[in-house]
C-alpha cells in the first residue's frame, strides 16, 4: 500500500498513517473466556491504514485486500452480512458513538494487511484495535490501551456477534517488542515475559485452509463451558472455570453428566495448569519442557475440546519431527499453528512440513519466521 493508492481512490491526500499487529498465543487456548492466564505475543505483520478526516457524517473504508469499498452514515450503523470485513471498524464507531463519544464528523480510511486473513493470528482483532486506535487519536477520546482492547472485544460481541474472550484484543493493543503478555482474563491484570531463548524461536505454521463453521463452533464451546460452570459454581465456589482445582477435577467431571462437556472442562482445567508450567519453564530457559508442553496444549485440544482438525493436526505432526513442539493457536478449526524451533533448524523444519503437507492435501502450507512487536502506532503525516 502506497500514499499515492489512498490519493488514486479517494482523490484527497491522507493525513495519517497507522498500523496494528497481529497475535499468536504461545499457550492458554480457548480458556480467555473462562477467567484464565493466557500468554499471547504481537507479530510482525500487521493491518496498516491512511487516514483522513471528512467534514461530513460519512465514512468511507477501502480494503486493499477484498477490494470492497463501503460507505456508510456514523449515525445510521447496523450490522449487515453483506458487507462482510467493514462490520468491524464500523462497529467501532457505532459502539464508541452509542457510549456516548463525541464523534461528529466521518473518516476516509484505506486499509491493507499482510495478516492471512481468517486464519487464526487475529487479522479481525487487528482491524479492530486498528480502527479504535485511530478513532481514539483523531477525536481525542483519551482511552488507555486496555480500554482500547475492551471496547474493541465489546464491539465484536455486540456488534459482529461473536462471544470472544478478551485474549486477541488485549494482545495486540499490549504487545510488547520481545515479550509475551502474561493475562489474567479474570480481572484483567497483566504483566511482561521477556521471550529470551538464544536460537530457539517461535515459528509460525500456516495450514491455508479457510477456517469453516469457526463462528457457530466457537459459539458452541463457550455455551458447554458455561453449562459447565451452572453445576460446579455452587459446588466448589468459583466464578469461572478456571479457579478450579486440578485437585478437584475428578470430583467435578464426576458431577457432570454429558461426556462432550467433561472432556471441555478436562481441557480447561489442565490448560491452565500448563499456563502455570510454561511459565516456570520459560524463566528457567527450560526448552525441552516448554516443547512438552505445546505437544499437551495441541493434544488436549485435539482430543478434549476437539478444535483441531485434519489439517491442524497434520501440520503439527509433520512440525514435531523437526521442532521441539508445536500446538494450534488460536481459535483452531484450521488456521494457524506455533512451533518452537531451534532457528539453524529452521530451513529442514520448512522442508519437513511444507513437502508433507503437499504430499497429504495437495496445496501449498506456510511456515513464517516472525518478530515479536509493540503494539498499535501511527502518525500524522
Ligand atoms: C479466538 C478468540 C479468543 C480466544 C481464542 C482461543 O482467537 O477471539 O478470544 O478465545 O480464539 O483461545
Amino acid at each position: 500500500m502506497e500514499i499515492n493508492d489512498f490519493y488514486l481512490r479517494f482523490n484527497e491526500k491522507p493525513e495519517y498513517l497507522y498500523q496494528a499487529p497481529s497475535r499468536i498465543n504461545l499457550i492458554g487456548e480457548h480458556i480467555d473466556y473462562n477467567g484464565g492466564d493466557v500468554l499471547p505475543c504481537a507479530i510482525g505483520l500487521y493491518t496498516k491504514a491512511y487516514v483522513r478526516k471528512r467534514s461530513d457524517q460519512s465514512v468511507r473504508l477501502y480494503s486493499e485486500n477484498t477490494k470492497l469499498e463501503v460507505t456508510a452514515d456514523i449515525n445510521n450503523l447496523k450490522y449487515d452480512k453483506s458487507l462482510g470485513w467493514a462490520n468491524y471498524p464500523l462497529g467501532l464507531f457505532y459502539i464508541l458513538k452509542s457510549k456516548g463519544y463525541s464523534i461528529n464528523y466521518g473518516l476516509d480510511i484505506y486499509f491493507s494487511s499482510n495478516i492471512p486473513l481468517g486464519s487464526g493470528l487475529s487479522s479481525s482483532a487487528s482491524i479492530l484495535d486498528l480502527t479504535c486506535y485511530i478513532i481514539n487519536d483523531i477525536y481525542n477520546l483519551g482511552l488507555d490501551m486496555v480500554s482500547i482492547a475492551k471496547i474493541s472485544q465489546e464491539s465484536e460481541i455486540k456488534y459482529n456477534g461473536l462471544s470472544v474472550g478478551i485474549m486477541d484484543e488485549a494482545a495486540i493493543a499490549l504487545g510488547k517488542k520481545d515479550s509475551c503478555l502474561l493475562l489474567d482474563t479474570h480481572n484483567i491484570e497483566y504483566k511482561y515475559i521477556k521471550i529470551d531463548l538464544g536460537k530457539y524461536k517461535f515459528v509460525v505454521l500456516n495450514t491455508c485452509k479457510p477456517r469453516v463453521l469457526t463462528e457457530s463452533k466457537y459459539n458452541e464451546r463457550v455455551y458447554e463451558c458455561n453449562k459447565a460452570l451452572e453445576v460446579l459454581k455452587p459446588v466448589f465456589s468459583i466464578d469461572n472455570l478456571c479457579q478450579l482445582k486440578i485437585t478437584d477435577l475428578d470430583k467435578a467431571l464426576s458431577l457432570i453428566e454429558d461426556n462432550n462437556i467433561k472432556k471441555r472442562v478436562r481441557h480447561v482445567v489442565t490448560e491452565e495448569e500448563r499456563v502455570k508450567s510454561f511459565i516456570d519453564a520459560l524463566d528457567k530457559k527450560d526448552i525441552n519442557r516448554l516443547g512438552e508442553l505445546l505437544k499437551e496444549s495441541h493434544k488436549s485440544l485435539k482430543e478434549d475440546y476437539e478444535v483441531t482438525g485434519d489439517n491442524l493436526d497434520t501440520i503439527v505432526d509433520l512440525a514435531n519431527k523437526v521442532a521441539i513442539g508445536a500446538r494450534m493457536t488460536g481459535a483452531g478449526f484450521s488456521g494457524c499453528a506455533i512451533a518452537l524451533v531451534d532457528i539453524n533448524r529452521f530451513e529442514e523444519l520448512k522442508e519437513v512440513v511444507l513437502e508433507g503437507y503437499k504430499n497429504i492435501f495437495g496445496y501449498d502450507a506456510e511456515v513464517i519466521a516472525i518478530d515479536i512487536v509493540d503494539g498499535p502506532n501511527g502518525y500524522k503525516l
